[in-house]
């Protein structure tokens, strides 16, 4: 067996994590993320037929997941501290029958548990999947700047939308499918495990006001680019929201973007 500490997998979760915590979006133990994992890739590091350190019970039932493996971030843990202790902030766990189970293989060696937002991350990982098959990664974190946003914006969703689509050229291409929001709920419940994983039926960013962001994607490094990009139009926002707006992007001009670089904004989101 190959050390798992060395497999591309890992590395790029500790690079990616770190990287969170460098950006400001996960103070203290802010963020979870779940990057699902082939048996194959994970079979080079781990005795997949073995038995598993703990039997770890879920709250929930996610039955398309049976059987899948996930690095999962631990509920508690702090981003900056797990390039140090990966084993302990870290657990790699399969999901059991019915998904009211998990299995953890490896990691969390400090008696700990995944994050208390594994509801939200495993359905939307089955919401995800039923739209496109190649998602892998479920991010959630805490950006300064999409949060200050859910306090002074309307959160109708097409306004949200298209006000983040006009603080940068490159929002409608790289998010066309727009950004879904949640009033605020109680964290670390099925309950808003259920309504995110709803919302990701439609849209790959879903943000929870007053709290934080959701993002999908095939990878960690897609996934990231995709909160990057909708927090750095937050950002622009947030500079220029108490100040007269003289120019903007046009729907006309998010048009040409759209034929340009062949993407289809959210129907009925242009005018
Ligand atoms: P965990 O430490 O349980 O992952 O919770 C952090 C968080 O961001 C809750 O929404
Ligand atoms: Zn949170």
């Amino acid at each position: 067996m190959k050390d798992i500490l060395t497999a591309p997998f890992m590395v790029e979760m500790i690079r990616t994590l770190t990287n969170m915590y460098d950006h400001g979006w996960d103070e203290r133990n802010g963020g979870n993320v779940s990057l699902m994992l082939d048996e194959a890739e994970v079979g080079e590091y781990l005795d997949v037929g073995g038995a598993p350190l703990r039997d770890i019970p879920t709250g929930f039932a996610a039955p398309g997941l049976e059987g899948r493996y996930f690095l999962v971030t631990g509920t508690g843990k702090y981003f900056k501290n797990v390039r140090y202790a990966p084993e302990v902030n870290l657990g790699l766990v399969r999901i059991g029958a019915g998904g009211t189970r998990a299995q953890l293989l490896w990691g969390f060696s400090d008696g700990g548990s995944f994050t208390s937002e594994f509801p939200a991350h495993m359905m939307s990982h089955v919401a995800r999947l039923s739209i496109d098959p190649a998602n892998r990664v479920i991010m959630h974190c805490h950006p300064a700047n999409l949060l200050a946003m859910t306090y002074v914006h309307t959160l109708d969703e097409r306004e949200f939308t298209r006000t983040l689509w006009q603080m940068c050229t490159e929002c409608i291409v790289v998010f066309p499918d727009g950004v879904n929001v949640l009033p605020w709920m109680l964290c670390g419940t099925n309950e808003i495990g259920e309504a995110t994983a709803e919302k990701m039926k439609t849209a790959r960013l879903v943000v929870w006001s007053q709290h934080g962001i959701y993002g999908a994607g095939k990878d960690l490094d897609e996934t990231f680019g995709l909160i990057e990009t909708a927090e750095k139009a937050a950002e622009i926002y947030m500079k220029i929201a108490h100040l007269p707006r003289l120019n903007t992007i046009t729907d006309g001009q998010l048009r040409q973007l759209e034929a340009r670089f062949g993407v289809t904004a959210r129907e009925g989101y242009l005018d």
